[in-house]
């Protein structure tokens, strides 16, 4: 339970900020994900890459899976704002596709970074503020970021 939600503005705009960012990024995967980009190697060129049409994906079949767990974020963290009493972000930042493989999971796995740093700082304030609720919902977003990190690293070996 929040102590004292009036003296809560970090952590709210921490929470919003996090909810701008689950949905560009649910949506930049997603796009990501329709692109069709041959690949710079004979790998990826035959698993086609990406386009949820095909059988085999490297790697969109993970990025589409990615893309909808990021949406569930949103979701998630957009309904601890609204229990708290602030509103739901309304726009996001641009979407960065990039151009070749290595370009998209650089990209991604720079926004993964990005979330374990915002997340960790939000699990601590939440902690300070004895918010319980937004601090459970942030440890467990936290593990889905970096198991995220984990496979765009590992994609990206796949990749060189
Ligand atoms: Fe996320
Ligand atoms: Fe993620």
């Amino acid at each position: 339970m929040v102590k004292n939600i009036e003296n809560s503005g970090d952590l709210m705009s921490l929470l919003v900020e996090a909810a701008a960012r689950e949905m560009k990024v649910a949506m930049q995967y997603m796009m990501q994900h329709t692109l069709y980009i041959g690949g710079d190697s004979s790998i990826l060129k035959a698993a086609g890459f990406v386009a949820s049409h095909r059988s085999i994906f490297l790697p969109g079949k993970s990025l589409k899976k990615i893309a909808i767990t990021e949406m569930k974020h949103a979701e998630a963290i957009a309904e601890r704002i609204s229990n708290l009493g602030g509103k739901p972000p309304t726009e996001t930042g641009p979407l960065m596709l990039g151009k070749t493989v290595a370009e998209i999971l650089e990209i991604d796995k720079a926004e993964e970074e990005f979330a374990i740093k915002l997340y960790k700082q939000i699990i601590t304030t939440a902690k300070k503020e004895g918010d319980i609720i937004t601090e459970k919902l942030f440890v467990k977003i936290l593990s889905d970021e970096e198991e995220h990190h984990r496979t765009f690293v590992s994609l990206l070996t796949e990749t060189k």
